[in-house]
């Protein structure tokens, strides 16, 4: 090989191992230990308290739950009036020291095994798959479980009480309003697409899903 050869694939690689160092970045062990703070609202194993109106994190995407985290921290969620749970998350997102904390502790979440949160509406599960197939799969795929690709969360084991209070939240413009939040608007337009008893039908059929 010659001289500039070497030099030129040296290069390469190390611009490709700079890359791999960014995405490996995230460290889920360090993650677990910070996640104990946040284990009072979401409980031990991320499932979630519809008590304290957090919903359950385990299994949701690491690159969804980071932007959130991120959004909070921000401002770009939490802070529209009447949104009382969202600042009450934006005060938790503020705790972790930066960017690298936010990163560890979704990768920790994003490792832990979904949950089945158990169901607390009822509705017409066949009716919710219809509407939900011809409204939402094309984004949040066929069965609720997210892509990443389309920066669509997974919706199977969120919890339904939390699950309506957003797209309720996205209706009203409590979410997705703010200037910077570009993925929360797209999802703003989706919801003027249900009404009410259509939108508890869609969380039986998504409920029906995680079981
Ligand atoms: C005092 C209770 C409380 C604590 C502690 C808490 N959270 Fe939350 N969290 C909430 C509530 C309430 C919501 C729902 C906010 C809303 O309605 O928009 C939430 C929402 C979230 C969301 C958005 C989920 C989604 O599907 O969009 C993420 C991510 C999150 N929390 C992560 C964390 C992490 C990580 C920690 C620890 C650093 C933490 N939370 C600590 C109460 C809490
Ligand atoms: C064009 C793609 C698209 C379609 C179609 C769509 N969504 Fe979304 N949805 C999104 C995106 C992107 C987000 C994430 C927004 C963000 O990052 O804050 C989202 C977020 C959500 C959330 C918040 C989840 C959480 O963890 O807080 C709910 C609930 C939701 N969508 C329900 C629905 C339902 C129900 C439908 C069908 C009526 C639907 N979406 C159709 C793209 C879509």
């Amino acid at each position: 090989m010659r001289p500039k050869t070497i030099i030129l694939n040296s290069l390469i690689l190390i611009s490709l191992l700079a890359g791999a160092t960014t995405v490996l970045a995230a460290d889920p062990e360090a993650g677990e230990a910070l996640y104990g703070t946040c284990a009072a609202c979401h409980g031990p194993k991320a499932e979630g308290a519809v008590a304290m109106k957090a919903p359950a994190l385990a299994g949701q995407s690491a690159a969804y739950l980071a932007r959130q985290l991120h959004n909070f921290r921000n401002g770009v969620r939490g802070t529209a009036d009447g949104d009382t749970p969202g600042a009450q998350m934006a005060a938790m997102a503020k705790t972790l020291a930066d960017d690298d904390a936010v990163a560890n502790v979704a990768a920790y979440i994003a490792s832990l095994p979904a949950v089945t949160p158990a169901a607390t509406v009822e509705g017409d599960a066949v009716a919710g798959n219809k509407q939900y197939q011809s409204k939402c799969g094309a984004c949040h795929g066929s069965s609720g479980q997210g892509n990443d690709a389309l920066n669509a969360p997974r919706l199977v084991g969120l919890g339904d009480t939390y699950l309506i209070r957003q797209f309720q939240n996205f209706k009203q413009g409590i979410r997705g309003s703010h200037p910077d939040d570009k993925y929360g608007r797209q999802m703003k337009m989706m919801a003027a697409t249900l009404n009410e008893q259509q939108l508890v039908d869609v969380a039986a059929f998504l409920n029906s899903k995680s079981e």
